[in-house]
């Protein structure tokens, strides 16, 4: 060992241990995630269970998994079942996430501003919302610099908190360092003494937030250019992933285009999208029509 480490006292750096859960608390917590959701924990994220109770657990005053799940069921506390799934769902996100997926909306949507009508997007599972964000950002300044319209965004996810964090559109120092160009910063964002950056309401005022379950809720209505569902459904049970697939189809109008995240695909999951011949990981609805390509 390093002699530089061997000076550092093991309890300033250790993380106080999570408490561990039985299987029991893990079957009925991972039941309670998917019947809200529709996600799974897979087994090598079921240490991250632990870990991301225990500010919850503690602010209950609950030691263990177990006390968690006692509490949960026997119903004394009707907010904390949905405390707990907000804390257990994958709200990983961040600026411009995947930044050629951003040429590919903006070429999406010059195709609809031809027709003159104003495109549509929906940003589904926007968890914090830095993605609904980004396309506000993107359009915005294309409308400064082309006068083209800034297409109307509808943003959904499931968590509440997670909404409350987007539509305060409060940002940490980390949150903006990851992903957002320096110039967006500027443009788009206030400091604040804390360390906080709050967007500026002229950009949020774009984007309509809504509370939304995609495996049971039905979509916004009014049809839809493009639809982004990114890095939702990775965990997805087969059943619920098919009903979601089913409210993707339903929302895009015939011409619209779907996009999943990088790791993501419609192959083998689903026979109502299929790829779009012009590339560009767009998808299209197999009963639509084919996504105009750009000129
Ligand atoms: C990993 S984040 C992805 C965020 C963003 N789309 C991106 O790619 O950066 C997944 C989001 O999907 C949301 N989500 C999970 N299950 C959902 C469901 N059944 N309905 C709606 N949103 C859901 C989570 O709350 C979370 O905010």
């Amino acid at each position: 060992m390093a002699s530089g480490l061997r000076s550092v006292p093991s309890k300033a750096i250790a993380p106080p241990a999570p408490p561990m859960a039985s299987i029991q608390a893990l079957n009925v917590l991972a039941a309670l995630l998917e019947a809200r959701t529709g996600q799974q924990i897979v087994r090598h994220r079921s240490t991250r269970v632990d870990t991301v109770l225990l500010p919850l657990m503690r602010e209950r005053r609950l030691d263990t998994l177990d006390q968690l799940v006692i509490a949960i069921l026997d119903g004394s506390d009707p907010s904390l079942a949905g405390r707990v799934v907000d804390a257990l769902v994958n709200c990983e996100t961040s600026f411009f996430r995947d930044p050629h997926v951003f040429d590919t909306i903006v070429e999406t949507i010059a195709t609809v501003e031809k027709t003159g009508r104003r495109a549509r997007i929906w940003s589904v599972g926007c968890s914090t919302g830095q993605e609904p964000l980004s396309i506000a950002m993107a359009f915005a300044e294309r409308h400064e610099r082309i006068g083209t319209p800034i297409p109307e965004i509808v943003a959904t996810d499931v968590s509440e908190a997670a909404l409350a964090r987007a539509r305060a559109g409060s940002y940490t120092q980390f949150e903006v360092q990851r992903g957002l160009p320096i110039r967006h910063l500027v443009r788009w964002f206030e400091g604040r003494a804390d360390n906080e950056w709050i967007v500026r309401p002229e950009l949020l005022r774009h984007i309509a937030f809504r509370q939304m379950n995609l495996v049971s809720d039905p979509p916004p209505g009014g049809g839809f250019d493009l639809v982004l569902c990114r890095n939702v459904m990775l965990y997805f049970a087969a059943e619920p992933k098919q009903r979601a697939f089913q409210t993707l189809a339903a929302a895009m109008r015939p011409t619209g285009g779907l996009i999943l995240g990088a790791g993501e695909t419609v192959i083998g999951q689903t026979d109502l999208f299929r790829l779009n011949p012009g590339g560009r990981g767009l998808y299209e609805k197999i009963d639509g029509d084919t996504v105009p390509r750009p000129a």
